[in-house]
């Protein structure tokens, strides 16, 4: 046994504090497995899947297990998503670092996930505007979201159930329903402003902009600029 402790980065950190005491997790496109191996190591889970759609960052992941001594306790599967994973073998599913689009495919080839209760950690690189709604509409429902800033990003982690939830509006997609106390709310929401300012000034320098986009674009930061500024009259800041 390695007595090495492995240090995991506080975007992972926060993803393994929702991690729920015993649960058996599956994480999806694990790369290096730092995740599943610092919850192995801090005694949270006792057992762990890590899966990934690529055979050199599994190899990753199964050298990081050897490293810090849990390799006994993960097993490797090489596939896409879930395709490897049954259902009974997992009650936590992490899907982190990828883009949101990814993750929606990735639930999508998964339906099983909705059948029984199941915790899903879900922590979109980019797209997470189109992941919130996408899980509305499809039967899961964010409980609990939280930010985290990690080497001067901020990431929301997202911790869902299968069950019914409202749409949420465009300031809620973009910035989530239940963020408005994170101490990062304020920061996170003004960097998503720029960046649908920054995709309309694009989309309006184009020879041939897309004028429905444009004004959906528009009508987005519109919207979550509002939301912004009740929030900081009701913060004070
Ligand atoms: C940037 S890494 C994220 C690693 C880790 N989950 C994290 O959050 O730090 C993304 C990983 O997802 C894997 N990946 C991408 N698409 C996938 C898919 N459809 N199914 C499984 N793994 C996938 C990639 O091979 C890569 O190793």
């Amino acid at each position: 046994m390695s007595g090495e402790i492995l240090q995991l980065q506080p975007r992972l950190h926060c993803i393994a504090a929702c991690v729920p005491q015993g649960a058996r997790l599956a994480d999806i496109g694990t790369d290096h497995g730092y995740l599943p191996v610092w919850l192995l190591q801090n005694g949270k889970i006792d057992f762990a899947i890590a899966s990934d759609i690529n055979a050199a960052p599994l190899e990753h992941a199964r050298r990081t297990a050897q490293r810090y001594g849990v390799a006994a306790r993960m097993d490797f599967r090489l596939c896409a998503g879930l395709d490897g994973i049954a259902p009974e073998e997992a009650d936590t599913v992490a899907i982190a670092g990828m883009g949101g689009e990814t993750i929606v495919a990735i639930l999508q080839a998964a339906p099983w996930l909705r059948q029984s209760d199941r915790t899903l950690l879900l922590q979109p690189m980019t797209k997470a505007e189109l992941l919130r709604p996408w899980l509305a509409e499809n039967g899961y429902c964010i409980r609990q979201e939280h930010l985290v800033r990690d080497k001067g990003n901020i990431y929301a982690v997202m911790v869902v159930h299968p069950g019914n939830s409202a749409a949420p509006t465009a300031a809620e997609a973009w910035c989530g329903a239940g963020l408005l106390h994170d101490p990062l709310y304020g920061d996170y929401a003004r960097s998503r402003v720029r960046k649908l300012e920054s995709a309309a000034a694009g989309l309006r320098s184009a020879r041939s902009a897309d004028s429905a986009l444009l004004a959906s674009l528009e009508s987005d930061a519109c919207a979550l600029r509002k939301k912004i500024k009740e929030w900081e009259d009701a913060n004070g800041t």
